[in-house]
């Protein structure tokens, strides 16, 4: 194959241009997970979030406090201090900034300069994950959480982790809405080779893209095959929706059934995963995964092991995408072009999508007048 004639580069260039990237500049406005809230305790938490030094810590009525990471007198990282009663004191001159950002006190002097202190961002803890909203407060819409009810609901039992991703958060959910990878890049994990040629449908409509596959009858690796008893070749029916939920969630659902068994006598076991990707810097990210299942809740032998399997396939896509993201770091931009498939239809559509909504905010920045409030439909917040 020669490389494709100029007209053609150009054209997939043209379709590139409208889509997200990995130079894309970050959507503020939309909830992010910050940190499992078993990560957050009465000491310092510093994490780089959309960019943004931020430090968390659990106040005394356990609310998640998240405050900008550097001090207003000279810069100093917040986390290098220390928490004492619920205030932060700064390491190098020791200014003490309260919960919600203000300086309390200057040591060396009587009285604590009037309007000095650090942005503080509004969280909320759901569930295992504490959410933040690092864009504009006035916007904060809890309209925008997705919805995580299996997250929160003790018929299902989960493991976590947090995966550190050398490459755009972007990428990871394109990667996430295009599972005909499983055959092949994981293909010793949970990948089977018939996976990627089944039929599949996609849903797509203004900020909602879905993949389904129903993959019958298959076999299914060790990993669904042991907890599910369903070890036979062929024996399976392997049912996937892939669903881009926010720009930080995505979740991926499978229930499992014995195909030879009719539909009265079939018992049907279920997964979810939540694929929460929140952007380090443009070119790394946060990968918060929450595994769960509805069937052999209390068996700890089966968490355990699914745990290892599965998490070794994720790190087969951090391994994956950091890859992905050095080819396309050392490709100069007049040189990159990539082509799409019938299959990355439902990924097209999403990095459309969060183009769109960066556009919208920066226009909206720039021109505040016309921007239409997106002030929350829901419940006020409470902090
Ligand atoms: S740098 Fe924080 S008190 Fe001086
Ligand atoms: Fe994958």
């Amino acid at each position: 194959m020669t490389q494709p004639f100029p007209k053609v580069i150009a054209a997939s260039q043209a379709a590139s241009m409208r889509m997200a990237d990995r130079d894309t500049p970050f959507i503020m406005n939309d909830w992010y997970v910050a940190a499992f809230g078993n990560e957050v305790h009465d000491r310092l938490l510093a994490r780089t979030l959309l960019g943004q030094r931020v430090v968390l810590y659990r106040a005394s009525n356990q609310e998640v406090i998240a405050l900008d990471d550097r001090c207003p007198h000279r810069s100093m990282p917040l986390s290098a201090g220390t928490l004492d009663n619920d205030t932060l004191v700064c390491a190098y001159h020791g200014f003490r900034f309260n919960t919600d950002g203000n300086c309390i006190e200057v040591p060396s002097q009587a009285t604590c300069p009037a309007n000095i202190g650090v942005k503080r961002y509004r969280t909320l803890e759901r569930g295992p994950v504490v959410w933040i909203w690092m864009g504009e407060p006035d916007q904060a819409d809890m309209s925008q959480l997705p919805a995580q009810d299996w997250l929160e609901d003790g018929d299902w039992e989960t493991s976590q982790g947090l995966l550190h991703l050398k490459g755009s958060y972007v990428r990871l959910h394109e990667n996430l809405l295009d599972l005909t990878h499983l055959s092949f890049l994981h293909a010793k994990s949970f990948g089977t080779p018939d996976y990627a040629k089944a039929a599949f449908k996609s849903e797509i409509s203004e900020g909602h893209f879905a993949l389904l596959r129903n993959v019958v009858p298959t076999t299914l690796p060790p990993v669904w095959a042991v907890p599910t008893g369903l070890t036979g070749q062929g024996q399976a029916a392997r049912i996937v929706r892939s669903e881009f939920r926010s720009v930080g969630m995505h979740e991926v659902s499978v229930s499992f059934y014995d195909c030879h068994l009719p539909e009265e006598d079939r018992t049907v076991f279920r997964i979810r995963t939540a694929h929460m990707p929140t952007p380090e810097t443009l070119h790394s990210t946060h990968y918060f995964l929450v595994h769960g299942r509805d069937f052999a809740q209390h068996d700890p032998h089966t968490t355990q092991f699914m745990h290892e399997q599965l998490f070794k396939a994720f790190q087969e896509d951090v391994e994956g995408l950091a890859l992905q993201e050095q080819a396309l770091a050392a490709t100069a931009p007049q040189d990159l072009y990539e082509f799409s498939v019938a299959t990355d239809g439902p990924s097209v559509a999403m990095r459309r999508y969060l183009l769109g909504r960066q556009q919208k905010e920066a226009s909206d920045k720039s021109h505040p007048q016309d921007a239409v409030s997106g002030q929350a439909d829901g419940p006020p917040l409470t902090r």
